[in-house]
């Protein structure tokens, strides 16, 4: 939105959320605690705030005034009930499509922006025209379109300013027009893509699950490449080159994380049980199979090093973050990796350039471990790397922060205690530095050194 009233200075567009201290820190007046950190965000909402972008908690009015909704809200994986585990949970798209039906005025065009199961503008449809909802039924009109955002995090601004394409899915010929035109002001015509509602709403679900099956396939590789002596690197340079395959979204990683593949690999799943569709579902499972098996695996090979135990040990872990340049930590490698360790009575030092203590305190819901403190170990967060390398049996490095691949590696092997390990599982570091260190050293996807 932010990027919209920046491109269309004629556009008054307004933020509301339900959460009084989220827009209280968007109207904050030295931005210094955004609710997200994104780079570029920031200047973005600077250049614009109070112009013609603003941010209310007044939702009836803002809805009342506008001429076209964006429905951005979050659609997490259902936790209970018909669907648990699978299903995306619609209960904010719901109660967004009963306010809007109740404050709207005159004709509103409602886009969903959120990621949905398909069929979901249908339900949306439903809301708007139900007369228990909508009281002034005459007097009001709706068109629904879909416009899925293909954002990644970390470099939103870009995307947004440079997207592959967008996608608008309806059928009012006007409303998708009305839409076109806000995009059209920097977006080249031919990276709009107007396509039937369906298509636009499975279209998201369908890109998501194509991205995370390629970092399944090149992750389970990884393993073999560490088993027979090829490198993974190589392999990936070697088949990147076909530009059948194509060079992005191949890099090794500790499994990937985040608040889409997951959420949205397991809505295509549910989907394709529900229509009686069980090998393609059970085919699309298998990439989060494995997303998970890598997180293990991983875990396990620290856990081995180690002469086969962690209790008591010291080790650092570089990166909370389930991606560099954000503070996102939702699905995040590092999360099951530290609760491994931490179930086998490791003592770890947590480091993140932009997480803090208590995301991590969240995520890792300690609680849990509480219970039984004896046979556990814990967790802390730490600022400062060099102190937490003092003594540390081993240093994981997670998140591929640039931080982290301009450290001294001399000075942290010469902290550790001895013989120590660094597990590398983003490949960030040159193999020829660390064989000078004389440290043990493993790097997923790369044969012993
Ligand atoms: C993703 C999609 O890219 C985006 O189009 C969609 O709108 C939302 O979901 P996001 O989750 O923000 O975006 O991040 P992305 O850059 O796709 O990374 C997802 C995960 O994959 C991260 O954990 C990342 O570290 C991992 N990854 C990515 C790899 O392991 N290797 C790669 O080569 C690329």
């Amino acid at each position: 939105m932010a990027v919209i009233s920046d491109h269309c200075p004629e556009i008054e567009v307004t933020l509301v959320d339900i959460d009084e201290s989220k827009i209280a820190a968007w109207n904050d007046s030295d931005l210094m605690n955004l609710p997200i950190y994104e780079p570029g965000l920031k200047e973005v909402v600077k250049r614009n705030r109070n112009r013609n972008l603003f941010f209310s908690t007044n939702i009836s009015k803002a809805i009342s005034e506008a001429e076209i909704i964006f429905i951005s809200v979050n659609t997490p994986t259902k936790v209970s009930g018909l669907g648990a585990g699978y299903a995306s949970d619609l209960k904010w798209v719901e109660s967004s499509a009963r306010q809007v039906a109740k404050y709207a005025k005159g004709h509103t065009i409602i886009v969903e922006k959120s990621t949905v199961p398909v069929k979901t503008a249908e339900l949306i449809k439903e809301i708007l025209m139900n007369s228990e909802n909508n009281s002034d039924f005459e007097n009001k009109s709706f068109s629904v379109l879909s416009s899925p955002e293909f954002l990644a995090e970390g470099t939103a601004i870009i995307d947004l300013e440079n997207p592959d394409r967008v996608l608008i899915g309806g059928e009012d010929y006007r409303a998708i027009n009305i839409l076109k035109e806000i995009y059209i002001k920097w977006i080249p015509e031919e990276k709009i893509l107007l396509t039937n509602i369906w298509s636009s709403e499975l279209s998201k679900l369908i890109a998501n699950a194509f991205l995370a099956q390629r970092l399944s396939s090149i992750n389970s590789i990884t393993a073999l490449c560490e088993s027979t002596g090829a490198d993974i690197d190589e392999v990936v340079k070697a088949i990147g080159h076909d530009t059948r395959i194509g060079k992005k979204f191949l890099s090794p990683s500790p499994g990937f994380g985040g608040s889409c593949f997951k959420k949205d690999i397991l809505n295509l799943v549910y989907l394709c049980r529900h229509y009686g569709l069980d090998s393609t579902a059970n085919y699309w499972e298998q990439v989060l199979i494995i997303n998970h098996w890598q997180k293990k695996r991983i875990s396990h090979l620290v856990v081995e090093k180690l002469f086969g135990t962690v209790t008591g040990k010291k080790i650092l872990l570089l990166g909370f973050a389930f991606k560099a340049n954000t503070n996102d930590t939702r699905e995040s490698p590092a999360i099951e990796i530290s609760k491994n360790l931490i179930e086998n009575g490791a003592q770890i030092n947590i480091n993140d350039p932009k997480v803090n203590n208590k995301q991590i305190e969240q995520e890792l819901s300690i609680k849990e471990f509480e219970e039984n403190p004896i046979s556990h170990g814990r967790w802390n967060f730490e600022k400062d790397i060099y102190k937490s390398a003092k003594n540390a049996d081993a240093i994981i490095i997670i998140t591929e922060w640039q931080e982290y691949r301009e450290l001294n590696w001399q000075k942290l092997s010469n902290l550790m205690r001895k013989p120590a390990w660094i597990f590398d599982t983003r490949k960030i570091i040159s193999k020829d530095n660390l064989i000078e260190l004389g440290i043990n050293f493993w790097q997923v996807g790369t044969p012993d050194i």
